[in-house]
């Protein structure tokens, strides 16, 4: 589902990403760890085109954003980036929006559904998340947990392929963690592919297929963890 291969950037002078290479197979669950600097949020940050990398390539669901060191074209960026979901630490929910309006805001847009196609799965991805009974809430009125299952809830609406999580639980109280952990693996279990950054060990352990860490710019080869070793 995705493969980086060689990956470098630099900030200016400082090379941050020096040969990144990863991997996640489809319906797989790779979980990032790695001291502070290292590189974690840049590679996530690349692989969804907020960055712009120097050399390497980046295949995602079989086709090229980055191809030794050359772009697609605009027009084929955008449509391998539909194949991303992306969710921050800090939830960045539209705070003036309902949960609901939150869920139909991109697919209406970005896909051009209408308001009632958009509805329908709104609340299919609510109850799947347990939330179906916050719909006409604002994301003030919700726990931290609360705010980023509707965060994940948005990205699903646009029907990724592989969803890209950047510490999707440092901003949580420690008792919320399992909330996100369990979504994750319901997700999983319904075949979604993720890449998941975190510096918590134990959530780490609650989602990851296979935990790989990251020093300096690049993924190490060897395994943290794996499930099936
Ligand atoms: N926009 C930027 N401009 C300049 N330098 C940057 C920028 N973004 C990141 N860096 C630098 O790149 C390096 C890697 O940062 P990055 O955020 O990818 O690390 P990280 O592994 O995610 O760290 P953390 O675990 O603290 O989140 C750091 O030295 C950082 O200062
Ligand atoms: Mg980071």
């Amino acid at each position: 589902m995705l493969k980086v291969t060689g990956l470098y950037k630099s900030f200016g002078k400082v090379e941050v990403l020096k040969g990144a290479s990863l991997e996640v197979k489809s319906g797989e669950i790779v979980v990032v760890v790695g001291a502070s600097g290292g590189g974690k949020t840049t590679l996530l940050r690349s692989i969804n085109y907020l960055e712009k990398c120097s050399a390497g390539s980046i295949e995602i669901a079989g086709e090229y954003l980055l191809k030794d060191g050359a772009y697609a074209s605009k027009e084929e960026i955008r449509s391998i980036r539909r194949n991303i979901g992306l969710v921050f630490q800090n939830f960045n929910l539209f705070p003036h929006k309902s949960v609901l309006d939150n869920l139909i805001e991109a697919p209406t847009r970005v896909l051009g559904q209408s308001k009632e196609e958009a509805t329908k799965q709104a609340m299919d991805i609510l109850s799947f998340l347990e939330l179906a009974d916050k719909a006409n809430s604002y994301p003030f009125e919700l726990s931290g947990g609360q705010k980023q299952r509707v965060a994940i809830g948005r990205a699903l609406a646009l029907k990724p392929k592989l969803m890209c999580f950047d510490e999707p639980t440092s901003a949580l109280d420690p008792t919320l963690t399992g909330e996100v952990a369990k979504v994750i693996r319901s997700l999983s279990t319904e075949g979604m592919s993720m890449l998941i950054i975190t510096h918590d060990m134990e959530f780490a352990k609650m989602v990851a297929d296979r935990i790989v860490s990251m020093e300096d710019g690049r993924v190490l080869e060897k395994h943290i963890y794996s499930k099936e070793a």
